[in-house]
């Protein structure tokens, strides 16, 4: 559903003299400028709706105070997320109120959990659309171009993309296999932003990974909020009456790829991860050794309150399976410390777990209560100053983990796929491992010649850092 509201007075294109620095012109309409937040989703429906922008006739702008259209691509995860667009929000009203040729576009999670309220916030905006809605976006602003200002949060079925979308890189591409969250975590406000789990057909998939490969990207990542559902609403059970279609058969399928050199895959739930798909990921040779799986807490009863349905027990025993199938894979998970009611006691068996697992890399998170989730009504929510103190304690226990587990590269030889340039040194390119660890080294071969994005290349690791990790080439 596509909700319009007639233009306020004053705001329709045209009706006021402008000085905008770039008109649109007969050649095109006008530049363009895109600020993506949040997570991976948002990112490749950000390279897609620059492509939509692209073949209207905008070009990328210089920077987001002299651009035509300004479209802001906003995430809701936490209240911090959430606050921080509008106050780039706020900016654009302001010099809409002298550029009244400024078109203003409130895209992804913000723009469905808020819809026409965001319009009421913030009447300058031309166009409020949810991330269901990111394929349709020239339809949407050929309605804001007839003088309307649109609202399209409806729940929506999301057309196949026949786009081709403007990516951000050349070597690493993404490619989405499943839309929405059908989990109902408590604290989580996803499910109602991104609706109703939709998997894309296998085929579609394949054919947009052959295009990017001919295109001469070397790796994909395949993305879903909850990737290990991918096919559970597709139709149709095998012989041996499994379902037809799973994340493992998928990789199956898409492999033999040519031109492809690394697949990853994001974001897996310790719930669904099955032993046919690290059976999967250790057989097949362009799957890249890296898995990131929230654990969320190190708690039992922590998780039964967040609605994740598995146990601590359960997560072990994935993460033990995966070593022993690939001693080297890399692991990395998302935690949220100060849950409502989590007791001190609970909090440290979640340092005790990731003291114990000993992750790659953690994305860590104090809690925020979300609209429209059932945590954020409980009574027993957990003052600022612990969350902050728990947080900090964790930081300093995920970095020291880390710095350990890089510390097994030191004198390795790793293949490293060039991604670019080191954007604080020139001299340098960087790339990463197969388990997804940065790494630098200077980007010219002892001949001369420059290393090139998209090679895979041989370094041999001198320094390491928690994070990341600096070498030669071999
Ligand atoms: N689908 C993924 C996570 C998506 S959201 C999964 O199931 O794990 C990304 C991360 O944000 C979550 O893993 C969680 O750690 C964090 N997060 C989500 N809601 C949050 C909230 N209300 N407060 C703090 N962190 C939150
Ligand atoms: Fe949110 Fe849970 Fe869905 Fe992840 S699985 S997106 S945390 S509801
Ligand atoms: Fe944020 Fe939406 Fe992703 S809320 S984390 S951009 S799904």
């Amino acid at each position: 559903m596509t909700a319009t509201i007639p233009a306020a007075p004053g705001t329709a294109p045209g009706s006021v003299p402008t000085s905008a620095p770039t008109l649109p012109s007969a050649a095109g309409r006008g530049s363009y400028w895109i600020t993506t937040f949040g997570c991976q989703m948002n990112k490749a429906d950000s390279e897609r709706m620059a492509g939509i922008l692209e073949a209207m006739g905008y070009w990328p702008g210089v920077d987001e105070h002299s651009a035509d259209l300004v479209l802001y691509n906003t995430c809701t995860i936490r209240d911090n997320a959430e606050q921080k667009v509008y106050s780039y929000v706020g900016r654009q009203a302001q010099r809409k109120r002298s550029n009244p040729h400024l078109t203003l576009v409130v895209a992804g999670c913000v723009a469905q959990q808020e819809g026409e309220s965001l319009l009421r916030r913030v009447p300058e905006l031309d166009l409020v659309m949810g991330p269901q809605h990111a394929n349709r976006l020239d339809t949407l602003l050929a309605q804001v171009e007839q003088g309307q200002q649109v609202v399209a949060t409806g729940e929506h079925h999301i057309l196949e993309d026949i786009t081709t979308a403007r990516r951000d890189s050349s070597v690493c591409g993404w490619v989405n296999v499943i839309y929405g969250c059908n989990e109902r975590c408590t604290y989580c406000v996803v499910p109602s932003v991104r609706g109703q789990e939709q998997s894309r057909l296998p085929e579609a998939i394949r054919l947009e990974m052959e295009g990017l490969a001919a295109r001469g990207f070397k790796e994909i990542t395949l993305l879903g909020q909850n990737i290990d559902a991918y096919g559970r609403d597709l139709p149709g059970i095998t012989p041996e009456g499994r379902r037809a279609h799973t994340l493992t058969d998928l990789l199956h399928l898409v492999h033999d790829v040519a031109g492809i050199e690394r697949i990853r895959f994001a974001t897996s739930h310790p719930r669904y991860f099955t032993e046919r798909l690290i059976d999967a990921c250790a057989a097949l040779p362009k799957l890249c050794e890296h898995f990131h799986i929230p654990f969320q807490s190190g708690d039992d009863a922590v998780l039964r309150a967040m609605a994740r349905g598995y146990t601590v027990d359960r997560y072990r025993r994935i993460v033990a399976r995966i070593r022993e199938r690939m001693p080297d894979a890399a692991i990395s998970a998302d935690v949220i410390v100060a849950f409502p009611g989590e007791t001190d006691a609970q909090y440290r068996r979640t340092l005790d777990l990731i003291e114990e697992l000993g992750f790659d890399a953690v994305n860590t998170a104090a809690y925020s209560p979300r609209p429209n989730t059932p945590a954020a009504d409980w009574p027993d929510q957990l003052p600022e100053a612990v969350k902050v103190e728990r947080l900090r304690e964790l930081n300093a226990l995920v970095e020291a983990k880390a710095r350990e587990r890089s510390a097994r590269y030191a004198g390795r030889l790793e293949q490293i796929l060039v991604e670019g340039n080191n954007p604080k040194d020139p001299a340098q390119v960087m790339g990463r491992t197969r388990t997804n660890r940065l790494t630098f080294f200077p980007g010219r071969r002892s001949d001369g010649t420059a290393i090139l994005p998209g090679e895979l290349v041989d370094v041999r690791i001198g320094e390491v850092r928690a994070f990341s990790l600096s070498g030669t080439l071999a």
